[in-house]
């Protein structure tokens, strides 16, 4: 009977020491993170950006009472954006900076960097993912669960079909839906957005909020393939868009603005709400052409999904939380996606030093306290295969390089215009889930109409329009993108010495670029090997060394841990002795 008692009282040591870490001023507790990120949403698909064309009456709302991010940058595409989101790194140092992983390819995340969940574990966090992960499964080693995770129900591969979820790769085809380590074979024709949506709420209802959670909803939406829910509700609330893939990606964007509203809730039914931090964003830009097209639009913003133009990689982002210290306003700062790591860390009560090189600022001293802006500069990206590279540093921006020969530089989307009658529905975000949620949980939400206008007109682009613009694949391209957006004009000749500035920003990280491994598709990935299913298929040990990725931090982490093991159970031997 007493060593249980001595473990418990040890434990209580322990984890009270995990708990006085956390000193930001007033708040006892460290907050409940919860970050919902989806997937290749267009700037102008979120009703708070100007187009009244599709209603995201719940996305709004969070961002109307929250800090509206509208310059927060992401990498052009998914697999890059989710490795610097979640390493606070440049994919440049990891050799992730090129296109997606595809299924059968043996590369993934390399296993020396340690990412944000496990930061978090630190912190005395239960890190929690659904949905999409992307960042390699050739080993076990690489999936969520063995790194830093400890729960998971989501998908592998850049996508799945919304209903069978199956992924295809060239003549390989398969099932990739896993919880934990194993398919989810159990689970049937249940829509991907809510059945993710459902596995979410699951979580915050049994979390004890006691302990602080974080929970990344990666949903599949508004991925590609166009798949709108059976079930749908809404078909007449859209039935003034007349481009029939226009109107189904309205119904998958809804789908999505509901989900937000059920977490919202489910925080709000756990009296959790008050002390989390809500996290909106996309992963990139609209892909609003080529194979994985969406119907997205990234109006009036140049350029897609896959492009460092804006529409490319300036991705709708906001924060919410009772914690910010202004809200109900718009942020023009610069924020780059590799700045939650370090943000959210801070929030948490961490120490920031303790993360050791990233790249992303803490962000969080200005969110919480309105310190001074930390960050004027970024980088965007070097891609040495697809050869584009750019920066920003102020109002400027820097671009060099097309994808594919510039075939996406262009403007698209214009059909995410509000070409229609259709005007704002203050009502609907009045009445939404989301403002009934902060309301009965903190007090009046921001609803009046006016402050909703002035939000929104402050968050919308507007670009005088022009017939011509410049073509950068053929020249290098500056932009004042401040005064010029939808980037039309190169002022390069005019501005040389900004030009060298920015230069010596892509010199210093360039210098520093590990190149992609490029790896050839491997066969043995077959899902045809393991029940039609993709699944991990090489071993960690026999590939160990192979990529020459340095796997000695893992290492030593793990004997870390093995040690305190070692060193508890000693102790324990030895007190339960004495008694
Ligand atoms: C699948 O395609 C690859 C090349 O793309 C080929 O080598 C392989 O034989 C094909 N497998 C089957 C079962 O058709
Ligand atoms: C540059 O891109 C445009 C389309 O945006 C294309 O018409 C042109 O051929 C491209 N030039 C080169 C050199 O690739
Ligand atoms: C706003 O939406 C509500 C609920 O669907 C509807 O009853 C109302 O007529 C709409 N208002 C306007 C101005 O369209
Ligand atoms: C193989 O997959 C099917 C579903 O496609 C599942 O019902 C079955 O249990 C799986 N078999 C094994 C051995 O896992």
């Amino acid at each position: 009977m007493k060593f249980p008692f001595i473990y418990l009282t040890l434990s209580l040591i322990i984890s009270s020491g995990v708990c006085t870490k956390f000193t930001d001023g007033q708040y006892e507790s460290a907050p409940h993170i919860i970050v919902f990120m989806v997937d290749d949403l267009g700037w102008n698909d979120v009703s708070y950006h100007g187009s009244s064309q599709i209603f995201t009456p719940n996305i709004d709302a969070l961002a109307y009472n929250g800090i509206i991010l509208n310059r927060h940058y992401t990498l052009p595409s998914c697999t890059p954006t989710r490795a610097a989101f979640l390493s606070g790194k440049y994919p440049i140092r990891m050799g992730m900076q090129g296109e997606g992983i595809m299924g059968g390819e043996p590369r993934g995340l390399p296993l020396n960097v340690r990412i944000l969940p496990e930061h978090l574990r630190d912190l005395g966090y239960s890190p929690k993912l659904i949905g999409k992960w992307h960042l390699g499964f050739h080993t076990k080693q690489h999936t969520p669960l063995h790194r830093g995770f400890d729960h998971f129900l989501g998908f592998y591969n850049s996508h799945i079909a919304y209903y069978d979820y199956k992924y295809s790769q060239g003549n390989m085809s398969g099932f990739d839906l896993h919880r934990g380590d194993s398919p989810a074979y159990d689970i049937h024709d249940q829509y991907a957005t809510d059945l993710f949506t459902e596995e979410a709420v699951r979580v915050i209802e049994h979390h004890d909020p006691i302990n602080p959670l974080y929970l990344q909803l990666s949903h599949l939406g508004v991925h590609a393939p166009l798949e709108v829910p059976v079930d749908s509700a809404y078909l007449e609330d859209f039935a003034h868009i007349r481009e029939p893939n226009r109107r189904n990606y309205a119904l998958m964007v809804s789908r999505l603005d509901e989900s937000l509203g059920r977490v919202v809730a489910a925080l709000g039914d756990k009296n959790m709400l008050k002390n989390s931090i809500i996290i909106f964003m996309t992963d990139n830009g609209a892909p609003t052409i080529g194979k994985y097209r969406n119907s997205g639009s990234n109006w009036p913003l140049r350029g897609t999904k896959y492009t460092l133009y804006e529409g490319g990689v300036r991705g709708v982002a906001a924060v919410w939380s009772p914690r910010l210290h202004a809200m109900a306003r718009v942020s023009n700062n610069l924020m780059h996606v590799t700045d939650w790591l370090p943000t959210l860390y801070s929030a948490a009560g961490g120490n920031v030093a303790d993360l050791g090189e990233i790249d992303g600022v803490d962000h969080w001293p200005h969110l919480s306290q309105g310190k001074d802006i930390p960050r004027e500069s970024l980088l965007l990206n070097i891609d040495e295969v697809s050869k584009t590279e750019g920066a920003i540093k102020r109002r400027f921006k820097l671009v060099r390089g097309a994808y594919k020969r510039g075939y996406y530089d262009q403007y698209y989307g214009e059909s995410g215009r509000n070409h229609d009658t259709q005007s704002y529905n203050y009502t609907l975000v009045h009445s939404s889930v989301v403002s009934s949620a902060i309301s009965a949980h903190l007090g009046d939400p921001m609803t009046q109409p006016s402050a909703m206008t002035h939000l929104r007109e402050q968050a919308t682009v507007l670009c005088k329009r022009k017939s011509t613009f410049s073509y950068c694949n053929e020249t290098e391209c500056l932009f004042d993108i401040v005064n010029d957006p939808c980037e039309a004009t190169n002022i390069a000749k005019q501005y040389p010495k900004v030009v060298s500035e920015l230069d010596m920003i892509l010199e210093k990280y360039g210098s520093l670029l590990v190149k992609q491994p490029r790896l050839p598709i491997d066969g043995m990935a077959d899902p045809r090997r393991r029940n039609n299913t993709w699944a991990p298929w090489l071993d960690y040990g026999m590939i160990t060394g192979l990529y020459g990725y340095n796997y000695n931090a893992a290492a030593a982490v793990s004997t870390l841990a093995v040690c305190v093991h070692i060193g508890m159970a000693l102790l324990i031997v030895s007190m339960s002795a004495f008694i």
